[in-house]
């Protein structure tokens, strides 16, 4: 069998229809998390079944946390309490996820046993010596492979102390991280970012009755209260949502709607772009959930230009510029993106991957150290790879969808990581993706 499959995705007829995608992947991991340690039972609706969830809800079964699955997108988290988790009989995988990985080490630093978290060829070479510093200035032990790479061995039984922590990098998930670090620690924690990033660990945090102070690039909470559980409804994934609000967008006729997906700020960054570009994207119907914003989406085709990204917007859209990309090598005039460094160290170098599969499609692209220049121009059919990377895979296939002949894209299994279901879900609405 491959355990790498190609896809070919052929050009498209017009998008139409109403779809539901998948559920939020930050948020189905911090449910799973956060309901772990919680006092109760969490009851989760529109859990992501993907393989990235799922590694998260095995390390959490593995630590003895009883998790039910009574339908597929419908979880129950039996909560074992702030310090219930545990010691695990093995070694804990993370697979694909970054997210996984360095969430947990935030939450296993306060635990009284050690553990270890490894993950696949892609995750052993992300860079953790962003978590591993400020864990370490809180009191935690953790010892990473040489390059500060997973595995990870998290030694337990350590005091952790609140910091003042002043992230270098913009993410989430070093944030996250140590605020997860922070319920076990004595006194404060606070962390303050060189640009806000998504805030879905303060706002569950908040839903679990943990108080927590939060604003624009700051957020801060203090030991020694308990997470009460609750239900959480986990909203369609905005990420997710991206290649069809895109594909539609490019896609000549096109009228399609995106139930529910959410629309934090700190998500929606591609939206701002993409009507500065010129895309009618109407948002309806807007409500919030647990503490999170949701909206129907309705995309109706039209053309694009080029334009410079706003660096404000980067974080705000940190996983959607492979589909960016598609969408700038499709637009009238030049987009230039900066200020994207991080790019480099997704999933894979998703500026290298996209800089090639689509000077391989005929778009001229100028690769800068963080980011960069689009020529917009006509997509014509070729072979590209995807280099494992999920959200690649996805955008080179929207990226069929408007070229003028099929695209071959190479190692798409890993889609499975965000968005099982996507080419079934794509076809149904008038792409055109079959095995290659
Ligand atoms: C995530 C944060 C982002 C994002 C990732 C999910 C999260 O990563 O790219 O897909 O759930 O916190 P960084 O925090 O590394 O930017």
């Amino acid at each position: 069998m491959n355990d790498r499959p190609d896809w070919i995705s052929a050009p498209a007829g017009a998008l139409r229809g109403e779809i539901i995608v998948p559920g939020d992947k930050s948020v189905t991991h911090r449910a799973l998390m956060l309901g772990a340690i919680a006092e109760g039972a969490t009851r989760i609706e529109g859990f992501l079944e993907s393989a990235d969830t799922r590694a998260t809800e095995n390390i959490l079964r593995d630590m003895g946390v009883s998790v039910e699955a009574p339908n597929a997108g419908g979880r129950v988290v039996h909560g074992a309490g702030l310090r219930g988790l545990r010691a695990p009989n093995g070694e804990l995988d993370c697979g694909n996820s970054g997210t996984a990985m360095r969430l947990l080490a935030g939450l296993l630093a306060g635990q009284s046993f050690d553990s270890v978290l490894f993950g696949d060829a892609s995750l052993s070479v992300r860079p953790m010596r962003r978590v591993i510093e400020p864990l370490a200035a809180m009191g935690a032990a953790i010892d990473a492979q040489a390059g500060d790479c997973a595995p990870l061995r998290i030694r337990g039984g350590k005091v952790l102390r609140g910091i003042d922590c002043h992230s270098p990098v913009a993410s989430a998930q070093v944030k996250s991280a140590v605020l997860l670090a922070g319920l076990y620690a004595e006194g404060t924690t606070q962390v303050i970012e060189p640009q806000p990033t998504r805030d879905h660990t303060e706002r569950m945090l908040a839903a679990f009755g943990w108080p927590v102070g939060f604003e624009r690039g700051i957020a801060r909470l203090t030991g020694g209260h308990v997470l009460r559980a609750t239900g959480i409804v986990v909203p369609a994934d905005f990420s997710s949502a991206a290649f069809f609000v895109v594909a539609a967008t490019l896609v000549p006729g096109s009228e399609l709607c995106l139930r529910g997906v959410g629309v934090n700020p700190r998500r929606t960054g591609l939206l701002h772009v993409l009507r500065t570009m010129g895309a009618d994207i109407v948002e309806e119907n807007r409500r919030e959930s647990g503490g999170e914003r949701i909206a129907d989406l309705i995309v109706r085709s039209a053309s694009l230009r080029g334009i410079e990204v706003a660096v404000e917007h980067v974080a705000d859209m940190i996983d959607e510029f492979p589909i960016l990309f598609v969408a700038a090598a499709c637009a009238q005039g030049t987009t230039m993106v900066r200020g994207a460094a991080e790019l480099r160290v997704k999933e894979s170098d998703r500026i290298a991957v996209m800089a090639a599969g689509l000077r391989t499609l005929g778009i001229a692209v100028e690769e800068a150290p963080d980011g960069a220049v689009i020529e917009g121009g006509v997509l014509r059919g070729g072979e590209v790879d995807a280099g494992g990377d999920h959200r690649c895979a996805m955008a080179f296939a929207v990226a069929g969808a408007v070229a003028k002949a099929p695209v071959r894209i190479r190692d798409c299994a890993n889609v499975a990581t965000s968005f099982p279901g996507f080419s079934e879900l794509a076809n149904g609405c008038g792409m055109q993706i079959v095995p290659g």
